[in-house]
Order: C-alpha cells, then structure tokens, then sequence
C-alpha cells in the first residue's frame, strides 16, 4: 500500500476523506494525521478528527499543527462547517488523544524513517506543509508527491477567484506549488462536480452507523451548500483520496500553476498558465472532471466496509 499523511481540518468533507482512506487499508497505508487551523481553530477540529477516528475504533496518530496562517489572522470556514467545525451529528468523545509532537516534527520523522516515499494528501490550508518544506528542504526528495484539495483554474468559493483553503494561507501554497514536488490538484473545477443530492444523502441514513453519522454530516452541511445557491453538496476532500485510488475516475490536464499573493481581487488565487505556449513546464496535475457516480459508488462502498457490510 502507498504510504501516505492527510494534513486536515475536520471539516464535514475532511471528515469523509478520512473515512474514505481508512477503508483501504490494502491500497492506501494512513501513517499519520496532522491538522492545521482552517475550517475552525485548532483545538476543534483537533478534536473532531479524534471523534471520527475513534467512532470508526482507528487508533491512527494526530499531531497538532498551526494554529494559523504564516502571515496575519486565521479566517475559519464556520459559515459552512458551524460553531464544532463539524456541526451535525453528536458524536461521543475522543478515545484518543493527539501526539506530543507538532505537525512538522511528526511528519519529519514519519518521511525519515520511511523506506517507501511518503505521499502527502493536504485537504485543509497549506501552513504545516509549508513550514515542513522550508525548514527541512532536503525532504522534498523523500516525498513521492501531493494530492491536495484546493484552488480552481476557472473560479474561487471564498472570493470569486480564491478557494478556501488558499486563501486563508497564499504564502504557504505559494511555497507549496513551487516547490517542485509533483501536485495533483482537486480543486473546486472538479470537486464542485463531485456533489452528492439530498435523494443520495437519504440513502446513507438507511444504512449502518457510519453511513447514517456520514448522512448527518451531510444534512448539515447541504445547508449551507443550499444557501450558496448550489443544488448538490461538493465532497471536496474526498477527491484527493480517491485520486489515489482511482485515478482512472478523473479527467486532468497538466498545466503550469502557481498561487497570487497579492492581488487586490486576486489574493489566493490558484493561476493556470492555459496558453498554448506556457512561460514554465507544467508542474501541476489539475483535476477537471470526475466520473460522478463511480465516485459516489466508491464513498457508499468505503462506509459500507467501515459498516461491516
Ligand atoms: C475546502 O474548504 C473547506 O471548507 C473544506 O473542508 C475543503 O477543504 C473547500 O473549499
Ligand atoms: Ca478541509
């Protein structure tokens, strides 16, 4: 199995790639968790990523990472995500608590000591991958590549050109996405694609306990969804798992990109050079369509497994 980290910040989809990743223990091999402030401060989503892990019995190390961005002030998604940061269903307590070590310090040691190459699989702002890269750049080579959710090349959610999790730290994936490593980008191109309807979600509540708490999820979070005008909810998160599982559900296009951290209008946008004749080789791998049913067949399925079914 591919060795790999999720960097999050639970987070109703965060919460779901997470699931997604622990029913494929024979494909994908979860090392570790760190989280970083993004869809609320810190010490929740901490929390809540320890609640999903210990409903689902997986004792699969948490480290803490930034509280904050590099520069300036932490701007949560709680509009979206409520006051828990994973607002909706009552999930009893952590079993499980963090790591002693931070973020970096974890991820440091999980690289180092790895015989394989560790894939990263960031769903949240880019701050710990970031100050992991600068501090230690000697370990850009032991990592294999980066599945991230985050950007678009044609439009943002925050703003109309800047996805959430850039936005809140446009220097972190500035350093990110020009660091040479190889990207693949879920951004909102393809994860605005990859939207489960009320009809679907009504399904999962039908099923075992993972499934249904998975279901709960989504009603709350459809809400805001509804609110934002789109019909469906996007499962962000979940496509940069199920990349790595199945690549072949995922339409892509190779293309030069880096991260505006300036603009007036623009801060936080993902820039794609779609000229024919682009000023740098590609370096990112932008998802731009995915194979929406065979998707959800594989989010049914993977709860289905943590089910027992
Ligand atoms: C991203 O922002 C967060 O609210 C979600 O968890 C996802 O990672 C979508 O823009
Ligand atoms: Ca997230």
């Amino acid at each position: 199995p591919t060795p790999i980290i999720i960097d999050c910040d639970p987070g109703h989809d965060d919460a779901i790639a997470i699931l997604l990743a622990l029913a494929h223990p024979e494909q994908l091999d979860l090392r570790g968790i760190t989280t970083v402030g993004g869809n609320q401060i810190l010490d929740k989503i901490t929390d809540n990523a320890l609640k999903v892990l210990s409903f689902v019995n997986a004792d699969i190390p948490v480290a803490k990472g930034a509280e904050g961005p590099l520069f300036g002030k932490l701007v949560t998604g709680a509009e979206a995500h409520g006051e828990s940061g994973m607002d909706g269903p009552l999930l009893p307590a952590s079993k499980f608590r963090p790591v002693q070590q931070g973020a970096v310090e974890f991820m440091l040691d999980i690289i180092r000591s790895s015989e394989e190459k560790i894939t990263l699989v960031p769903m949240a702002p880019l701050t710990n991958i970031a100050l992991l890269i600068t501090a230690y750049p000697e370990i850009k080579e032991r990592i294999e590549q980066i599945s991230l959710m985050g950007g678009g090349i044609a439009y943002g959610n925050v703003t109309s050109t800047a996805e959430f999790n850039i936005y809140v730290d446009p220097e972190a994936a500035r350093i990110v996405f020009e660091s040479g490593i190889p990207i693949t980008m879920s951004g909102l191109d393809v994860t605005n694609r990859a939207a489960i309807y009320d009809e679907e979600i009504a399904q999962l509540k039908e099923r075992g306990p993972v499934s249904n708490m998975v279901g709960e999820l989504l009603d709350f979070y459809s809400i805001y969804g509804k609110k934002m005008g789109y019909s469906g909810s996007a499962l962000h998160d979940p496509c940069a798992v199920a990349w790595l599982l199945h690549p072949e559900l995922f339409q892509s296009r190779e293309l030069y990109v880096t991260v505006e951290t300036e603009g007036k209008l623009t801060r936080g946008m993902t820039v794609a050079d779609q000229r024919t004749n682009p000023a740098a080789p590609a370096n990112v791998k932008v998802l731009v369509d995915v194979d929406r049913e065979a998707f959800l067949r594989l989010i049914f399925d993977a709860l289905a497994k943590l089910d027992g079914e």
